[in-house]
């Protein structure tokens, strides 16, 4: 493995107070803009979630997206995301794990999401939203949590940035060398392995999952017969 010494992420920094999300925002200059661009919002008025889904995103978290060129296709990119939520929350001393695909959960509640959105080789926007100073709503109270609530103390939004840019540079760089490695590291980080679950894709279905593939594939066990699910919303079921 060859490893380069030129930093990409957070080469460029686009702070804006605030956007209707910072994903739409980062692919309205994707094109003109370098490898690596951040795009950074106090607040987003329309953060969203897979499938159009609503993100809440008030003031106080960490509402980010990147800007990348590896120059290929690779669905396995979305693991960036998790992996470096997962290593800044680490620097905290906050165990984590992933929800596969693209969810980092800390005992039991979701913490962070990531949105990954692309347009073919051209470019690939890493979305991450992690809950940090920002206020719970009523809502989201049984299943989100956030920075604050862990650690009972306001956290620094700039202290965060530069440790995300850090890991996401080192994850990324990971990605394009070696992404049997990256993926090493989603399997050893993916906490639903071993439990019951539901996903719905394509197709919906129960059972234990048992793998992530080195593809970034779900292996799952349905009642006996192995079932590789690519891309779908995991619910975590209580055993039959
Ligand atoms: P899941 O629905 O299991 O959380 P997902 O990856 O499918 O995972 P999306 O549906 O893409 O998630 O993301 C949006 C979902 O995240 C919303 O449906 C909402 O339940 C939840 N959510 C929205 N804002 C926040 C937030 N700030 N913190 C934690 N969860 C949030
Ligand atoms: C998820 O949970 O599935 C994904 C949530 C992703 C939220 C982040 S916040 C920054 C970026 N801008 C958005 O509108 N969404 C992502």
């Amino acid at each position: 493995m060859v490893l380069g010494v030129e930093k990409i992420i957070g080469k460029k920094i686009v702070a804006l107070k605030e956007v209707s999300s910072t994903n739409d925002y980062a692919r309205s200059i994707a094109e003109e803009a370098p490898e690596g661009t951040v795009v950074l919002a106090e607040s987003q008025s329309a953060g969203k979630g897979r499938n159009g889904r609503r993100w809440v995103s008030p003031k106080g978290g960490l509402w980010m997206s990147v800007i990348l060129k590896p120059g290929f296709v690779d669905p396995r990119i979305v693991f960036v995301g998790p992996l470096s939520v997962i290593d800044v929350l680490a620097d905290f001393g906050i165990p984590s794990g992933i929800k596969w695909p693209n969810d980092v959960w800390v005992r039991g509640q979701k913490i962070a999401g990531v949105l990954v959105e692309s347009k073919g080789k051209e470019y690939v926007i890493v979305g991450i939203g992690l809950n940090v100073n920002n206020p719970i709503p009523e809502e989201l109270r049984d299943t989100a949590v956030s920075m604050f609530e862990l650690v009972g103390k306001e956290i620094p939004l700039d202290v965060l940035l530069k440790s995300m840019t850090f890991h996401m540079d080192a994850w990324y760089r990971i990605f394009r060398e070696d992404p049997a490695i990256l993926m090493q590291k989603v399997r050893e980080r993916t906490f639903i392995l071993g439990m019951f679950v539901e996903v719905i894709g394509g197709e919906r279905f129960v059972g234990r999952a048992v793998d992530v593939l080195d593809d970034g594939s779900l292996l799952l066990d349905v009642g006996g017969s192995l079932r590789k699910v690519i891309y779908g919303d995991v619910s975590i079921r209580p055993l039959p």
